[in-house]
């Protein structure tokens, strides 16, 4: 029987030694520890022995079960270990990895230069508002002093939803409707969308971006009107950049005027820019005309004030020197990253 408990202790070692897995392991501990294991049959068979054997063969079977225990745990601890040493070899992270790159947008030229023609008017004590892209026709052409069957409504042409309303043709509507709501004095821009039925070219397109400007107020002359647009062109294009006034006409100013900037490139000297001319023309204004006012509810007699109208994407163009409006519809932004 001693043989036989040498035997068991023997080849519970071996077959320890040899299981490679928490599994195997397992089975070996139930095949001679568990409750029909081997060690417990030899435990029971005690009873075949005399009596005053038994405590010395208890005792050994009892050192025999510490021993394999104590093996048993030290297998385990050993396939622990090479378990989790195997598994963070196989989740490793190669920190030398390039990173996934964010692409990160990008404001559009548009949104630069609006944002600066904004800051610049801010500055002067501007409140920049808004109105509807979809407008009466009233407020687009019936009150800017453009009559139904004015030579200058073929000039806008555009997209009509019924008679009455109207996809907006410039920004000037918005001075309608602040002048309207009656607080005055008034000193305003509205940048905002505007549509025409024109063709695409590297100049034009349907929808395009203006900024309107509007101020209303007691004792307001051309004078300030030319000292404000004198003061926004030299903020926006430098400090050397001059300005002039040509006469013109638009239906809602009296009188009115074209401006024109000193070109940026060559100073005035005239080059390819400014095709030889030293000058851009850059933006239309002039004095609210008196019946304007009044059909807006303001007294002529008391009150005065100039206006103007910029194209947004004109001034992207200039500034950013991209030589055809069409880029800036495309969407590309290997273009549009560049600025
Ligand atoms: N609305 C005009 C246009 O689209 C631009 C303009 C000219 C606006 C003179 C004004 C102005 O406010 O006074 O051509």
């Amino acid at each position: 029987m001693k043989e036989k408990l040498q035997n068991i202790k023997n080849e519970a070692i071996q077959k320890l030694n040899a299981s490679d897995s928490l599994t195997k392991l397992n089975d070996v501990r139930v095949a001679i520890l568990g409750k029909k294991g081997e060690l417990t049959t030899i435990m029971k068979s005690m009873k075949e022995l005399l009596p005053e054997e038994r405590p010395a063969f208890g005792q050994l079977i009892n050192e025999v079960r510490a021993e394999i225990e104590q093996k048993l745990e030290e297998a385990k601890s050993a396939l622990e270990t090479k378990e989790l040493e195997l598994r963070l070899k196989n989740e490793v992270i190669d920190v030398t990895l390039p990173a996934q790159k964010n692409m990160v947008g990008h404001r559009h030229p548009n949104t630069i230069a609006l944002e600066e023609v904004e800051r610049i008017f801010i500055g002067m004590g501007y409140e920049v508002v808004e109105g509807p892209e979809v407008e009466l026709d009233y407020y687009n052409f019936e009150a800017l002093n453009i009559p139904a069957n004015h030579p200058a409504k073929d000039e806008q042409d555009t997209f009509y939803i019924n008679n009455d309303i109207v996809l907006r043709t410039q920004t000037s509507p918005v001075q309608v409707r602040v002048m309207e709501e009656g607080k005055l004095p008034i000193r305003v821009i509205a940048p905002g969308r505007v549509f025409r039925s024109d063709e695409v070219d590297a100049t034009h397109s349907p929808s395009f971006h203006q900024i309107e400007g509007l101020v209303i107020d007691k004792y307001i002359t051309f004078a300030d009107l030319k000292g404000t647009l004198a003061e926004f062109v030299r903020e926006l294009f430098g400090a050397d950049t001059k300005v002039k006034f040509r006469p013109h006409h638009f239906p809602f100013t009296e009188p009115s005027a074209e401006v024109d900037m000193s070109c940026f490139k060559c100073g005035g000297k005239g080059c390819r820019f400014c095709k030889g001319s030293g000058w851009i023309e850059i933006l239309g204004c002039g004095m609210v005309h008196p019946k304007v006012l009044k059909m807006s509810g303001i007294d002529p007699e008391e009150y005065s004030g100039f206006a103007f109208g910029v194209g947004l994407e004109r001034i992207a163009l200039l500034k950013y020197e991209i030589d055809d409006m069409r880029l800036l519809y495309e969407n590309d932004s290997r273009f549009l990253k560049q600025f």
